[in-house]
């Protein structure tokens, strides 16, 4: 039989994906699964953006430009210019989804071998477009106790070598919930620019961030415009996860240029979802303000809850809609395999995302996971006592 390729037997599974066949199983022997392990929203989609697709009269479905359409483009800068970050259309090239602007942002600035620095716990996925481009993740180790805070600059440092091209950072962060402070984004753009190093943001969670916190984002940093690429996406700021747009940033053209490359192999990104996309844009602030209100209500649901577990800690996000968890375990691939496997509270049980999948460090997050608090609080009330039922009869077991 022939054989597949080395990069693809290194291809990591995502760990937020692979105990599906668990809950599924769990599933058909009747038991309810309660989902924290996925960051798919309960939030409805505005209702702008899918009347634009039901309203549309076009009658042939062709590709769109390369770069997406431009009104759409256009009103992205708009956008843009709402949130104080003065973008131009052709510094923006539409993408299907923040996945694909990682994709063409690695392949544009990184050869095969080099190394990208990224803070952990990171995105899973980060992994995966990373083996996918033939790129080295170099991770940096941020810790719980820190409410998982940007490591020291001096540690970045440590780790800058010559194959070293970039830094990527997601803010705010899944699945931390980490919003980075002025000052941390200030030090980075320090760095990258003593070290003449690219730094990608990952800003798809831009504007979920709470208490109150501002938002940075490397678009509004003066003297970054060279070294700066911004990740975005549609998929939860608008609940349209589905529509699998996103747009890939930067003020510096070559970048552009060479993403548009990319982009050209690939035709264009989906034309329906790009008009949705752009109605979505005329959704009114009320909706994000009720939404990070159901967030922050969640959030400090769960967290409270959780901390009456015992043995459980967790730290405090304050974006985004996820936060890892340490448990009284060894190992929670096991643990949370057991929850679906062996384990329920009136034939309901949950279903988690270990956490080790999302570091890069051998033996890091074994005994963590993270929870996505993407369900009503009493769904959630309900999540956490199950968890803590379980982690009693675990540890008999
Ligand atoms: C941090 C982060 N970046 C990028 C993505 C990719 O999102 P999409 O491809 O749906 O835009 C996700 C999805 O969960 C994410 O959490």
């Amino acid at each position: 039989m022939p054989k597949i390729s080395l990069k693809g037997s290194k291809m990591p599974s995502s760990p937020i994906r692979k105990l599906v066949p668990y809950a599924e199983a769990a599933k058909k022997r009747g038991t309810k699964v309660i989902h924290l392990n996925i960051g798919q929203p309960d939030i409805k989609t505005p209702r702008i953006a899918l009347d634009a697709i039901k309203n549309s009269d076009i009658e042939v479905l062709a590709y769109s430009r390369t770069e997406g359409s431009e009104e759409y483009r256009g009103k992205i800068a708009k956008y843009y210019a709402k949130h104080h970050l003065k973008v131009e259309a052709e510094e923006i090239i539409v993408t299907t989804g923040g996945s694909e602007a990682l994709s063409f942002a690695m392949g544009s600035i990184l050869d095969e071998g080099d190394e990208v620095i990224i803070p952990e716990p990171f995105y899973a996925n980060y992994n995966g477009f990373a083996t996918a481009n033939g790129v080295n993740v170099v991770p940096i180790v941020s810790k719980l106790e820190d409410n998982f805070s940007l490591p020291a600059i001096s540690e970045f440092e440590k780790l800058i070598s010559p194959k070293t091209k970039a830094i990527l950072i997601c803010n705010p962060g899944n699945p931390t919930g980490y919003l980075y402070n002025k000052e941390e984004i200030e030090q980075l753009t320090e760095l990258v620019k003593k070290h003449n190093l690219f730094l990608i943001a990952d800003e798809v969670y831009r504007e979920f961030a709470y208490d109150g916190k501002q938002h940075y984002s490397l678009l509004g940093i003066s003297g970054l415009e060279d070294y700066a690429i911004v990740i975005d996406s549609v998929s939860k700021r608008y609940s349209m996860c589905g529509a699998r747009i996103g747009c890939l940033v930067s003020k510096n053209k070559e970048v552009i240029q060479t993403a548009l490359k990319f982009a050209q192999a690939r035709l264009s990104p989906p034309t329906l979802a790009q008009i949705a996309s752009e109605a979505a844009l005329d959704t009114p602030q009320s909706y994000f303000d009720d939404v990070i209100e159901e967030y922050v209500s969640r959030r400090d649901l769960l967290i409270s809850e959780l901390q009456k577990v015992e043995g459980v800690k967790v730290a405090q996000p304050s974006g985004a809609f996820y936060c890892v968890v340490e448990l009284p375990v060894k190992d929670s691939d096991d643990f949370a395999q057991w929850l679906l496997e062996k384990f329920n509270v009136d034939n309901e049980t949950v279903m988690v995302a270990p956490a080790a999948g999302f570091y890069a460090s051998e033996g890091l997050g074994n005994n963590q996971i993270r929870i996505a608090y993407v369900l009503e609080k009493e769904q959630l009330k309900k999540a956490v006592h199950i968890l803590s039922e379980g982690l009693k009869q675990y540890h008999n077991s």
